[in-house]
Parts: C-alpha cells; sequence; structure tokens
C-alpha cells in the first residue's frame, strides 16, 4: 500500500497508540499535542509500546510531536483526531482542520460517543468525514469501527477501512452513525443486564465476572453470537429468547446502583472500592493480567501474517 503522511490530534491515551500503529505500517506521523508534559512523555510512551511488541526502533523514527496543529499535518492525506470528548472542542478542531488541510483529506474522529454527523455539521467537505473508533489500547486491540454517517462518501469509508487493515487492525464498516455504534451497544447491553442481576441480589459482581470468563467469554475471541446462534440452531435461539427475553432487564436510563455508588464516591479501582473491594496490588495485577494477555495476542497476530 501507498505510504502517507498522516496527521493525529491529541498525543493521549489513545492517540500516542494511533500513531504508533500507523508508523508501524510505513506512514509518517505528525502528533499535534498542546500539553508540554504530554510531549515530552510521549518517547516514553512510545517506547515501552516498541518494547512491549518488540518492533524495530527504527519506526519512531516516522513520528514527530507538534507544539502546534499545522506543521503536525503538512501534506496528510488522513487525519486522526483523538482530543477529549467535548463535542465543543472537537467541533472548533474539525473547523481548524478544514482551513489547514486539502478538500480531500480524510477526517477522522476517534469519538466513543460522540457523532460525527454533530462534529461536522457546520463543515464546507462533509463526505470526507468519518467515524473511527479505535479500542483501548489501540495498538492492541485490532477492531476499529469505521463509522459512515448520512454525509460520508462510499470512497471515503473504502480509503479509510484499507489503510486500517494494511496497518494490521480488523476495521468493520457501520453503516449509520447510531449511538454507542456497534461495539459499545453490544457491551452495554450485557453490563445493563449485570447491574440488573447485582442490583436483584441475584449473584455478587466477582460472580458475573466469572461467568463471562469462565463461561461464554471463553469462546466470544473464536465464535461470536450470531455465529454461536446459526451453530446451536435459530429454532433454538427462538426457544430460548421466547421463554428469557420477557425477563432481561429494560430500564431506559443509567441504573440506580451505578448512581448510588458514584455518589458514594466507590468509583472503582482508583478508589480501592466499587462493584468490589480493591486491596492494595490487586487492581495493578489485573492491568498487568490484561496487558500481557493483549500483547501475547498482537504478537501472535503479528507472527501469523508474517
Ligand atoms: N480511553 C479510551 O478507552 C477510549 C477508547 C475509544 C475512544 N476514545 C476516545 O478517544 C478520544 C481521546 O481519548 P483519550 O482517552 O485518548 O483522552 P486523553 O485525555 O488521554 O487524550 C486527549 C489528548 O488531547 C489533548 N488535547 C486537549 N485539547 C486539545 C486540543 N484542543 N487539540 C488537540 N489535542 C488536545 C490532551 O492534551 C490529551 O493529550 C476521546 O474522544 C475518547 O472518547 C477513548
Amino acid at each position: 500500500m501507498q505510504k502517507h503522511k498522516i496527521g493525529v490530534i491529541g498525543g493521549g491515551l489513545m492517540g500516542h497508540g494511533i500513531a504508533y500503529l500507523l508508523a508501524a505500517a510505513g506512514h509518517e506521523v505528525g502528533v499535534f499535542e498542546p500539553n508540554a508534559e504530554l510531549r515530552a512523555s510521549m518517547p516514553r510512551r512510545l517506547n515501552a509500546i516498541l518494547e512491549l511488541l518488540g518492533d524495530d526502533a527504527a519506526l519512531l523514527k516516522r513520528i514527530s510531536t507538534h507544539e502546534q496543529m499545522a506543521p503536525a499535518l503538512q501534506a496528510a492525506a488522513f487525519v486522526f483526531e483523538a482530543a477529549p470528548e467535548k463535542l465543543p472542542l472537537k467541533q472548533r478542531i474539525f473547523a481548524e482542520l478544514e482551513s489547514l488541510v486539502a478538500a480531500d483529506t480524510i477526517l477522522a474522529s476517534n469519538s466513543s460517543a460522540i457523532p460525527t454527523t454533530e462534529i461536522g455539521r457546520e463543515l464546507k467537505h462533509r463526505e470526507r468525514i468519518v467515524g473511527t473508533h479505535f479500542w483501548n489500547p489501540p495498538h492492541l486491540v485490532p477492531l476499529v469501527e469505521v463509522i459512515q454517517n448520512e454525509k460520508t462518501s462510499d470512497a471515503v469509508v473504502g480509503a479509510t477501512m484499507a489503510l486500517l487493515r494494511d496497518a494490521g487492525k480488523t476495521p468493520v464498516h457501520v453503516r449509520r452513525d447510531v449511538p454507542g455504534f456497534v461495539g459499545n451497544r453490544l457491551q452495554h447491553a450485557m453490563k445493563r443486564e449485570a447491574f440488573a442481576l447485582v442490583a436483584a441480589g441475584v449473584c455478587d459482581a466477582e460472580t458475573i465476572d466469572t461467568v463471562v470468563k469462565e463461561g461464554f467469554g471463553a469462546r466470544t475471541a473464536v465464535l461470536g453470537p450470531m455465529e454461536q446462534s446459526d451453530l446451536v440452531g435459530l429454532d433454538l435461539a427462538l426457544d430460548i429468547a421466547e421463554v428469557l427475553y420477557e425477563h432481561l432487564d429494560r430500564t431506559a436510563a443509567a441504573p440506580q446502583m451505578l448512581r448510588d455508588k458514584v455518589k458514594a464516591g466507590k468509583l472503582g479501582m482508583k478508589t480501592g472500592e466499587g462493584l468490589r473491594h480493591w486491596r492494595p496490588g490487586e487492581a495493578d495485577a489485573v492491568r498487568a493480567r490484561l496487558s500481557r494477555f493483549l500483547a501475547e495476542q498482537a504478537r501472535a497476530r503479528k507472527k501469523t501474517s508474517a
């Protein structure tokens, strides 16, 4: 594939990983990061990914970090925005981008929840605005949802998916700009039920995690829910749906249990208590376990594709 110049807006948690994976694919990446401390920590953070994945250090030479937006975007064919999740800020950034790049530069937002329809509402060339929802950490999780809004052209979706596929990602085409796209809708449908079960005293939070990890989660990476329905047969899937679905939680609001925990300052690992207690060291062990698992998977994928 042709190697491009690519701009990344925001060098935070997502931006530095996105910059890394694009540079690893051979592109020249300019990152605009307004915060001096975060600019200064970029080399350390990029080196940590390099070490984790065992890549060639030469790829880091293809990443430059900038205090101003314009120099990060010179001759950019794509720009990936990974700035904070605030609509007015993203709208301002996209207006500035439009004044700085060519009319056909593809402008992608990594927003988790804000529709690109809203981000690009006031812009002139709306056909080149697309959602690219990476998952954290973007250099390790394969999926990227490529979200087409009502103005995004098919050609822009195609070019974005091709770029991401070439970079070793697994892009999927989301045909409408719906809240939560596909992945978060699925994830939160499950979480709503999990919160409801715990709130009703059916089981505790740890049991939910055990059921997922040791039960259907053990096969999810190789068998999606649609494949699983076809595997067991849609007649059985229908029988289960007829009996079960009326009992599933349908509360059309955030769970009260979640509101109560947040109000009480029980925010999870960062406060030592959330849905369960976290003793010192336990939260770090969970983070290390996740990072090790994702890195092993990423290295294995690289070996298979080499
Ligand atoms: N963290 C996640 O798990 C995750 C997953 C998927 C998508 N996202 C989305 O990615 C985006 C970035 O999230 P993050 O977690 O990397 O946040 P972050 O806070 O780690 O990074 C945002 C970066 O943008 C910089 N910034 C602030 N103002 C800016 C401006 N005016 N122009 C350019 N950069 C600016 C900040 O200094 C910071 O480095 C958000 O839209 C978020 O919803 C996050």
